[in-house]
């Protein structure tokens, strides 16, 4: 591979959001793409920080459960994983589940997924490992040869659900419903709304590493897309808002400069930003009485004592 490319889906989709973030009046990149193959290594070190509880706080909760989980989810089920990266708490699940059939590992990270696929089928030999190469904000097509009857059981932890848009996240819930049918579930993991400074500090790491992630969309735009930048002009920043439940994440400018892409002039004064990622926190109840409303009117809750994330069961009937 030629230096500065990512065996990733990168140019087109995006150069085409950098180019449209750039151009637009609320500068917004979709926080996919901060999972290239740095993003997502960064990614398992904010993982370990001591600030960012909600990874350890739901292994917690997988741990402490999954028997009982698995004991719920039955015999020989088909597990699909929406953004499996390292799949590390899927592997926690299969440990639990009896005789599972089939594993979908779904990421757009390519170079992720082969090797997640590979190292699983080795270590999980009875177990037959499909990975499903794309976005889970689009529809998913599982081959009906890979279907069977076995139930299918949707996996989706680390409260990513949170880093979608109110109605992406809704519809993905619409398209899980129908994708898992009448004896599958939705198996997800969601960060719980909480003392502000627990959750502002979660993403303002004194490590730097979470600035670090942001701010690698910016090395991205040099070396993939050719952009011309002064990235020391640009900051990370973090807050909370209300309004949104959610800890908003952006690239802060902080002076006035310009990014150069494709011939044309982007300027930034000091304090113009891009908004990289909403982590949406949840009520339980609210979020439950939605799910209802979407397909899914029965659900089993796992917590942390504290009461800081679920794990939450969400079932057709
Ligand atoms: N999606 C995770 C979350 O919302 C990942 C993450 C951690 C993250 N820190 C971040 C995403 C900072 C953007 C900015 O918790």
């Amino acid at each position: 591979m030629p230096d500065g490319q990512h065996e990733y889906e990168t140019d087109e989709s995006f150069r085409h959001d950098v180019v449209e973030a750039l151009t637009s009046d609320h500068r917004r990149i979709s926080s996919k793409h901060l999972y290239d193959a740095r993003g997502a290594s960064l990614f398992e070190e904010i993982c370990e920080l001591p600030e960012y509880y909600p990874t350890r706080t739901e292994v917690g909760i997988l741990r402490a459960y999954l028997p009982e989980i698995a004991k719920v989810l039955g015999v020989g089920v088909r597990v699909l994983e929406y953004g499996s990266g390292a799949s590390v708490k899927t592997r926690l699940l299969l440990d639990h589940l009896e005789s599972p059939l089939v594993y979908h590992p779904m990421d757009i990270s390519r170079q992720q997924l082969a090797e997640t696929a590979l190292k699983l089928g080795r270590d999980y030999p009875e177990l037959d490992v499909e990975p499903l190469h794309g976005d889970f904000n689009a529809q998913v097509e599982i081959s009906s040869a890979a279907r069977g009857d076995a139930p299918l059981v949707a996996f989706f932890p680390g409260s990513t659900l949170g880093n979608l848009d109110p109605d992406d996240a809704n519809n993905l819930l619409r398209r899980t419903r129908s994708l898992v049918g009448d004896r599958g579930g939705f198996l997800l993991g969601l960060d719980l709304v909480k003392e502000v400074s627990v959750m502002e500090e979660a993403y303002a790491d004194s490590a730097g590493v979470t600035a670090a992630f942001n701010l690698n969309l910016l090395d991205r735009m040099v070396a993939e897309l050719g952009a011309v930048l002064d990235r020391g002009a640009f900051r990370f920043e973090s807050s909370w808002s209300d309004v949104q439940s959610a800890i908003e994440s952006r690239i802060v400018a902080t002076r006035s400069t310009v990014i150069e892409l494709d011939g044309r002039t982007h300027p930034f004064a000091a304090g113009d930003f891009i908004h990289t990622e909403n982590s949406r926190k949840f009520d339980l109840d609210r979020f439950l009485a939605d799910a209802t409303t979407l397909g899914f009117p029965r659900s089993k809750v796992w917590t942390d004592d504290a009461g800081w994330f679920a794990v939450i069961l969400l079932q057709t009937s």
